[in-house]
């Protein structure tokens, strides 16, 4: 299921997402890279919380499949430096090539089809510019494996209840969010949403991103300058073209 209204509560709820050390990580990246971007495109850019961070110093392009989603980051961010369009990462076709190609917030779990997502890592290599670099997260099994399975919380006018359910053999992480929102006194609106995530190899991830042609494959632990290993929960994935 794609974001719907829950793409009006995402920026309450995402609270654990640091998108401002998101954004130095990538900037010292590209600095140790010696990559100078005049144009990056970032994929599945959601609600904006990192659009915003590089559009005040970069020409950004920036695409989500979510109407809900794009419609939420378009009133948020008013800069001349960013195109906002609607694009499925799986295949996608951008109106340009890119010194930098971007996706965070675990975007590409949700492209749950193995063949869809190497769509998605081709059409990357296609839409960069030469020494081009591609920058990414994604959730690791050993995280999908330790989500508590019940999560309830109170968020300004929003609680929700929040299941997760990891499927060890289909590698299938599914999300189901009850919320409940005040609408005034004790009159609650309540609607559900299910998101679907697949955990990636990393084995897999690495072959394919080098049967592509991608080089210098670096993979960190959740935006630090560290190695990931066994407790990651979020791998950050760096590779040039
Ligand atoms: C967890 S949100 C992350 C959003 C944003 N990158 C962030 O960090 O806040 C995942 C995003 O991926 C988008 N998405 C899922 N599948 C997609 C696809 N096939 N093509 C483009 N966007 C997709 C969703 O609409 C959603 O905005």
């Amino acid at each position: 299921m794609m974001y719907g209204d829950f793409a009006y509560f995402y920026d309450k709820l995402m609270y654990d997402l640091d998108y401002e050390k998101i954004y130095k990580f990538i900037k010292e990246l590209l600095g140790e890279k010696s990559i100078e971007p005049k144009l990056i495109l970032e994929m599945a850019c959601g609600t904006g919380g990192l659009t915003e961070k590089i559009a005040k110093d970069y020409k950004l392009h920036a695409f989500d499949l979510s109407d809900d989603m794009l419609s939420v980051c378009e009133n948020k961010i008013r800069s001349k430096n960013l195109k906002l369009f609607k694009q499925n990462m799986a295949g996608f076709s951008a109106p340009s090539t890119y010194d930098a190609i971007i996706s965070v917030g675990d975007s590409l779990n949700y492209v749950t089809d193995t063949k869809d997502f190497e769509a998605a890592i081709k059409s990357t290599y296609d839409h960069l510019m030469e020494d081009g670099i591609f920058i990414f997260d994604l959730n690791t099994e050993y995280k999908f494996k330790n989500i508590p399975p019940v999560t309830v919380d109170e968020v300004e006018d929003v609680l929700y209840i929040w299941e997760n359910i990891y499927d060890e053999k289909e590698k299938l992480n599914t999300y189901g969010v009850n919320f409940f929102r005040n609408i005034k006194d004790n009159d609650y609106k309540r609607f559900y949403e299910e998101h679907l995530e697949r955990a990636y190899d990393l084995t897999f991830v690495k072959n394919l991103l080098e049967k592509i042609g991608f080089k210098e494959i670096e993979i960190y632990d959740d935006y630090e300058f560290k190695a990931a290993g066994e407790k990651t929960s979020r791998y950050t994935i760096a590779a040039k073209k």
